[in-house]
């Protein structure tokens, strides 16, 4: 049975509202919670909230500690389709997190397994991650943990396959610019989470869903792995619900 719990919002907007709305509760309980972060399309609205809560509503990140999923190995942070670039255009420059509390793999690094282990440690010396946000690739994967990645896996260098360089080709002048290696935190670095809130919005994310929360537990689709987490939430608007078969109850927002 998925552990799974589902929540399906009217909209976009709601999504978005829901998921900086379970950041800020972290903050307040816990104004030096650590939090796990994505990039992508997904959540870009929900870093447009929790820049409107930290300006309309004091929501502060001063004490805040967050560490990102992943990054593409050889781009520096200054690179526009960097993860770090993302971050800092979508959230980190509008708040008051403090820079220096702010962990992302370093893509330009000479050793990148060394980088990984150094990742690991520090989420490990800052007590683990509270509350990791994910968005949803079309083939199940989650950060750069592509589908047959071991659930045991922790931070490591990995080759995207060509389906995702593809679906991300779109933010680059070229496919081929896409980096072919990504630095990326592994499945049981994710399922060490406090919680976890994963968010997918639209229906070309509707059957990856679908698999993640009603299909079988298996690497074949690594988001499906979060069944067996113990506070995991499916953030969903009702074009990614729309693959759902069992009843979900539909909030009002
Ligand atoms: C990004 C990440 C990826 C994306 C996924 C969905 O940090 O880890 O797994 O969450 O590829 O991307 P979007 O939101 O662009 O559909």
């Amino acid at each position: 049975m998925s552990g799974i719990e589902v929540r399906v919002l009217a909209d976009e907007t709601a999504v978005a509202a829901a998921a900086a709305g379970m950041c800020a509760a972290w903050l307040r309980r816990r104004p030096n919670a650590v939090l796990g972060l994505a990039t992508g399309s997904t959540p870009v609205p929900t870093y447009s909230e929790l820049v409107r809560m930290h300006r309309e509503e004091g929501l502060s990140f001063a004490q805040a500690r967050t560490f990102n999923l992943d990054e593409y190995f050889g781009l520096s942070g200054e690179h526009e389709q960097s993860y770090r670039f993302f971050m800092q255009q979508h959230l980190f420059n509008h708040v008051d997190v403090r820079p220096y509390n702010t962990f992302l793999f370093d893509g330009t690094v000479p050793d990148p397994e060394q980088e990984c282990l150094a990742f690991e440690a520090k989420i490990r010396a800052l007590g683990g991650v509270d509350l990791w946000l994910l968005g949803i690739g079309g083939n199940g994967h989650i950060a750069f943990n592509e589908p047959g990645s071991d659930p045991e896996s922790r931070s490591r260098v990995v080759a995207p396959n060509p389906e995702t360089v593809a679906a991300n080709s779109r933010y680059f002048a070229h496919p081929s610019l896409v980096p072919q290696l990504a630095l990326t935190v592994g499945l049981a670095t994710i399922s060490e989470g406090r919680s976890i809130a994963l968010l997918a919005t639209g229906a070309q994310k509707a059957a990856t869903v679908a698999r993640a929360v009603e299909g079988p537990c298996s690497p074949d689709c690594p988001a499906s792995l979060l069944q067996n987490h113990p506070d995991c939430a499916f953030l969903l608007d009702q074009a990614a619900a729309s693959h759902l078969t069992a009843r979900v109850s539909r909030e009002r927002s």
